[in-house]
């Protein structure tokens, strides 16, 4: 039984956001669906009547707490908070990468993960009431080759999680984070290699990954768990997929090359 009476998601336009939002909505929460694109928000909040959407860049210096005190209550306070929006830009090697991808996802994957949660969180530890759940990756845990930056912004999360956790020592309030692996029906590999078909095509070829709905029952199983249980991190896989062993080069060259 969820005990809780609203949620706050980040990233609400498309993949888990969306399906997230859909899912507690239908089982009875009030949900602030929060993402940049204000149509697609608009087409999810017209799905449920208590899906409110808010138009907010997670990167933007403005408070989210200004913006949701103004919404009719019970939207006014929040239970919830799924901090879900995030993305990976580029899988190039550190050597190739641009360096504006890298303040994108730290900017967006950690800065907005932080102001959502520090805006958040004192509310929840004054009630002794409240949930956060953070979107990691497995890619967080596990390196691949151009996962650079992305997968080092979802270690942060992931250590993030852990130190809230013992933060919020003494009270009520819970946290987890969920890593999930591959994923598809999301926009994420869309974003990642900046709409290039092929490269998307490729990364879900022959493979039944992970779905936004297998994520968004995930977070409504956490939400539901009796309140003297926390689960602390959630790591899930496509049965296709596990993990690729270190890697070994042979006849390496290292003697130092001319400039
Ligand atoms: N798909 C995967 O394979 C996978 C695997 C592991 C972890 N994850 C993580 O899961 C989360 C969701 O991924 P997804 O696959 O659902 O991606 P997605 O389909 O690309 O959705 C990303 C969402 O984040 C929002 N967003 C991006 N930047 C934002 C910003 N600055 N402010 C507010 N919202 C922002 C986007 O909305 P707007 O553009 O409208 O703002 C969109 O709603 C991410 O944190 C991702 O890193 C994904």
């Amino acid at each position: 039984m969820v005990l809780y009476k609203t949620a706050l998601v980040t990233g609400a336009s498309a993949g888990f956001g969306y399906s997230i939002c859909e899912l507690l909505a239908s089982k009875g929460l009030h949900v602030i669906a929060v993402a940049r694109r204000k149509d697609k928000l608009a087409e999810l909040a017209k799905k449920n009547p208590l899906i409110m959407p808010l138009v907010y860049d997670v990167t933007s210096n403005e408070n989210i707490i200004t913006k949701i005190e103004k919404l009719a209550p019970p939207f006014n306070q929040v239970d919830v908070l799924i901090n879900n929006a995030g993305l990976a830009l580029g899988q190039d090697k550190s050597q190739h990468a641009l360096i504006e991808d890298w303040d994108t996802m730290v900017e967006t994957n950690i800065k907005g993960l932080l102001h959502v949660t520090h805006a958040l969180l004192p509310n929840m530890v004054k009630r002794n009431k409240g949930y956060v759940i953070n979107i990691g990756s497995t890619a967080g845990t596990w390196p691949y080759e151009g996962g650079n930056v992305y997968g080092a912004t979802k270690a942060f999360v992931e250590q993030f999680s852990r130190n809230l956790r013992t933060d919020l020592k003494g009270t009520a309030v819970k946290i987890s984070v969920i890593k999930p692996g591959l994923c598809q029906d999301t926009e994420f590999s869309y974003t990642r290699f900046k709409g290039d078909a092929k490269k998307v095509f490729d990364v879900y070829k022959d493979t039944e990954a992970i779905s936004p709905h297998d994520i968004a029952d995930m977070v409504l199983y956490l939400i539901s768990t009796p309140p003297h249980l926390n689960i602390n991190s959630v790591e899930m896989m496509p049965v296709c997929q596990t993990y690729g062993g270190l890697s070994v080069t042979r006849n390496l060259d290292l003697k130092e090359h001319p400039n």
